[in-house]
């Protein structure tokens, strides 16, 4: 008759222990704050905090609520990730630390208290990504002919997806056309795909794709836009004209993409090289544009005749004539420093009552030289007084006109025999064409006069 007791007994125990239990339901533990969110980068630590009042003798435990896979029951880790471990402080704070975060990691964390029925709250755990280039998908430099389209792409992967943004390095603005030719311009092009559609030489340049999505950093890549064509050349002044002795210096502007080999040329083909007798100065002045420069030092009657200055790249080759000429002026004299910058007078009887005499007819002279421009005039650009920099340049028909007057200037200047040297450097530069004016009514009058008589 003592089983049944002992069963008593123990079922007594029980019912005890269930009491106690219902009794403790005013002291029943509860959440005392919410489960927080999370963001990490990847690669770093995050922890949740789960804080519990009234523990009792029940157990806090974690669980990853999409995989429902359990990750640590008390002072446990269940999970077999080596990355996740528990810690706790008292009865209160209960923390799950992941270290170092993975994507898999991401999702939704319950923090649970194992009562009946069991109680739970849930915090999410979100894992971003930095962004990065796709190598397969972002290009690389390109080159295209002048008129073409350039298509440059970038791709990035990143948690949130990346936006991706075009600038020019330059800080230039960035020239869209349409298929039907129409520009916009824009600081910032934001696309994946940057086309340039009839491509320019001015669009060429380091164009930078920018990868960002709030993630730090930003990445962003250099993309060279190459431009092609063929060379041209410039020519500011293709008559230049120098008093003996003097220096004088020629030059052209060279366009070219991809660079060009640049060199100067003689009328004899001889190619020109820097020595005592030259200077050949070649200056980068952007990407794509250069400027030629040729001295030719003490000029001499040997130095005058045409200069070809010369562009070649793998598009083509382009050359252009400039002709050095002699004008009339002093030879400079070997001066002392003190009168170096000596005044030259230039005073002839051309100017007075014959002023008033009426337009000179130009086209008797006009048969004897062979147009080159028909830029508008631009003659006497640097004649710079007090220096060995006694040049005149020429660049015009007109000028070419005046340039063939002034020999008559010094013909008639002979005439006179004005051997004097002093002529005002300055009032010929203002005058010249003037005066080269009076001196062809001069003549026409002159020779009418013979003729008559
Ligand atoms: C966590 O995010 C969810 C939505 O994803 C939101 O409903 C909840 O309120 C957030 N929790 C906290 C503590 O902000
Ligand atoms: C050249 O002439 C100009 C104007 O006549 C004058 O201002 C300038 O100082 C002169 N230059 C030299 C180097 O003498
Ligand atoms: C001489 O001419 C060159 C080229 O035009 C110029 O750069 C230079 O300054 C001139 N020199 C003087 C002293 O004016
Ligand atoms: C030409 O020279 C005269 C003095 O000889 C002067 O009065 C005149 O202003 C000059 N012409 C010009 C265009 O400067």
């Amino acid at each position: 008759m003592q089983q049944p007791c002992w069963s008593i007994c123990l079922l007594a125990i029980f019912m005890l222990g269930l009491d106690s239990k219902l009794v403790g339901e005013a002291f029943q533990p509860e959440f005392a704050e919410p489960l927080m969110n999370i963001t990490v980068p990847i690669g770093r630590d995050a922890t949740f905090r789960c804080l519990v009042q009234n523990l009792g003798g029940y157990r806090v435990g974690w669980v990853k609520a999409d995989t429902k896979a359990i990750q640590a029951i008390h002072v446990h880790v269940i999970t077999n990730n080596q990355r996740v471990h528990v810690s706790h402080n008292g009865q209160t704070v209960w923390n799950l630390h992941i270290r170092n975060v993975q994507e898999d990691d991401r999702g939704q964390y319950m923090c649970q208290i194992n009562t009946d029925p069991m109680k739970s709250q849930m915090g999410y755990l979100d894992v971003v990504i930095p962004p990065d280039f796709v190598p397969e998908e972002t290009s690389g430099d390109v080159m295209v002919p002048e008129g073409g389209t350039a298509r440059v792409s970038c791709r990035a992967r990143g948690m949130p997806e990346p936006r991706i943004l075009w600038r020019r390095e330059d800080g230039a603005d960035i020239v869209i056309r349409d298929s039907n030719g129409a520009k916009t311009k824009v600081a910032v092009h934001e696309e994946q795909v940057l086309t340039l559609n009839k491509i320019s030489r001015s669009d060429m340049g380091a164009y930078l794709c920018i990868a960002s999505n709030g993630v730090p950093p930003s990445v962003s890549k250099r993309i060279m836009i190459k431009v092609h064509f063929h060379p041209v050349i410039q020519v500011p002044n293709q008559l230049v004209g120098a008093p003996l002795g003097t220096d004088v210096t020629l030059e052209c502007y060279v366009e070219s993409s991809p660079k060009s080999i640049n060199y100067w040329v003689r009328d004899s083909n001889e190619m020109v090289i820097s020595s005592s007798k030259y200077e050949v100065v070649n200056t980068v002045v952007s990407s794509f544009e250069s400027r030629m420069a040729l001295t030719v030092r003490g000029l001499t009657s040997s130095d005058v005749g045409g200069y070809r200055c010369v562009a070649k790249n793998s598009l083509g080759e382009v050359d252009s004539v400039i002709r050095l000429y002699e004008i009339p002026g002093p030879t400079i004299k070997n001066t002392s420093p003190a009168n170096k910058r000596e005044e030259y007078r230039f005073s002839t009887p051309i100017e007075g009552p014959d002023n008033q005499f009426g337009s000179a007819d130009r086209s008797d002279d006009e048969d004897d030289f062979a147009y080159i421009s028909d830029k508008p005039l631009n003659a006497y650009k640097s004649y710079d007084n007090g220096t060995r920099n006694r040049t005149i340049h020429y660049s015009t028909t007109k000028s070419l006109y005046e340039q063939k007057l002034s020999n008559k200037v010094r013909k008639i200047i002979n005439k006179f025999e004005i051997g004097d040297t002093n002529f005002d450097a300055n009032s010929y530069k203002l005058n010249s064409s003037f005066v080269i004016l009076h001196i062809v009514i001069f003549i026409n009058v002159l020779s009418t006069i013979l003729d008559c008589t």
